[in-house]
Order: structure tokens, then sequence, then C-alpha cells
């Protein structure tokens, strides 16, 4: 117990914290675009992924108190991370010093990260505190990209995921020490592969439902 505070209490089990976190998200997006893909085969397919997940009712709710706590714990840590670097403007750029260059996702962390906090609370508000008894959960989700603005935001905030996964997922693996330079690019280029998955897996899903389907 004494060892898991003296290791929270560092950097290093700070961004270990941040790497854990991380990853689960990353888990958890796999899982939920792999669910949204059900919108390709139209309200029946949708609508029967959505009751059979709220079939799994308390599970559900575990699940979801998880998921906040995760958020809670990136959230305050990636802050607390950020204005220590601000403070000791030498250690600001470590990211660049363990030699992975400094690319569009690693400058924008921060900002990325806040932009992603803004649009999950937005989409909450859209697709999971809502009133659906008169309506399914398609209709929701069709009523909604019905509209060009909700299309065009959700296809900004998906480019700003996948932007935030680029890096984090690269940085995810170095923080977990697992930065042998000999598997580094591999990691980077997965890093941009999985990114891609989720931007253009989610980010098109709008475009389908407004304009396809
Ligand atoms: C086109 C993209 C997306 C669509 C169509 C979509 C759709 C949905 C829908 C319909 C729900 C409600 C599920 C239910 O009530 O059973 C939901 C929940 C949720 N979504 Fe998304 N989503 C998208 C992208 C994202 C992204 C990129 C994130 C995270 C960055 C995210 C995070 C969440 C969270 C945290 C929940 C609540 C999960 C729960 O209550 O179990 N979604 N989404």
């Amino acid at each position: 117990m004494n060892w898991l505070t003296n290791t929270l209490g560092t950097s290093i089990g700070k961004k270990l914290m941040m790497a854990v976190t991380g990853l689960a998200f990353i888990g958890f997006l796999t899982v939920h675009l792999a669910g949204n893909l059900t919108l390709y085969g139209g309200p029946d397919s949708f609508n029967s992924y959505a009751e059979h997940l709220h079939a799994l009712g308390p599970l559900v709710i575990i699940f979801e108190w998880g998921l906040m706590l995760l958020a809670l714990v990136h959230i305050l840590t990636g802050t607390f991370l950020y204005f220590q670097n601000l403070a000791a403007r030498p250690l600001r750029y470590s990211v660049n010093k363990r030699g992975g260059g400094r690319t569009l996702g690693s400058a924008t962390m921060p900002y990325t990260g806040v932009l992603i906090l803004l649009f999950v609370i937005f989409h909450l508000a859209n697709f999971r505190f809502i009133d659906a008894s008169h309506a399914s959960l398609f209709q929701v989700v069709s009523g909604a990209f019905a509209h060009p603005l909700y299309v065009g935001i959700y296809v900004f905030a998906m480019a700003v995921v996948a932007i935030h996964v680029s890096h984090g997922f690269w940085s995810l693996f170095q923080s977990l020490g697992l930065n042998h330079p000999k598997y580094m690019p591999f990691l980077r280029g997965l890093g941009i592969v999985v990114s891609l998955i989720f931007g253009l897996g989610f980010g098109f899903l709008p475009i389908y439902i407004s304009f396809i389907a």
C-alpha cells in the first residue's frame, strides 16, 4: 500500500496512471465503435444491439461508474501533469526527450483532451441522458444527424479524438516502459492506424446516417 501511494506520488507513477486509464479508454472506444457499426445495418440491427446492451442491466451501471472513475483519474492526473510541466519549464518538453519528436498529437494533448471532455458531455446529453420512451435509439441517433450542425460537430470531434489517440497510444507504451527502440517505429505506426480506425470509423457514421442511409 505504501509502495502504491509512493509510486502514484511520483511523475512516473502519474504517467503510469495516464497510460493505464488511456489504455482502458482505447478498449472502450473499440467496443463502442464495434457496437455503433450496427448502425450500418439499419434500425433493426442497431436497436437490437441497444436492447441486448440494456438487457445487461446492473452490469451496464457498474460499467458506467467504472468509466466515470477512469475519466476522473485521467483528467485530474493529466491536469496535474500539465501544470507541473508548466511550472518546471525544462521538463515541459519531456515528450520530445523521449525520442518521439514533436507531432500535432503531442503538441496539442491538453487542448484535444479538453475538447474531448466537452464533446463527451454534449454527446451524453444527446444520446444517453434522454427520454427514449417515445423513440427508438436509432430514431434518436438519426434524428440528431438530420441536423448538419450535429454532423459537423461530430466529424470535427472525431478528428480531435484521432489526433489525441495518435499520440496517446504511442505514449502509453513509453510510460509502461515498453519503449525498446526496436518496437517504437512499429508502435508509432500502430498508433496512427488505430487513430485512423477511430477517426474514420466513428467520423463516417454521422455522414452515412445523414446523407446516405
Ligand atoms: C459517430 C460517433 C458516435 C456515435 C454515433 C455514438 C453513439 C452513442 C449512443 C447511441 C450512445 C447511447 C448508448 C445507449 O444508451 O445504450 C452512446 C453512449 C456513449 N458514448 Fe458514444 N457515440 C459516438 C462516439 C463516441 C466517442 C468518440 C466517445 C468518446 C470519446 C463516446 C463516448 C460515449 C460514452 C462515454 C457513452 C455512455 C456509455 C454508457 O452509458 O454505457 N462516443 N454513444
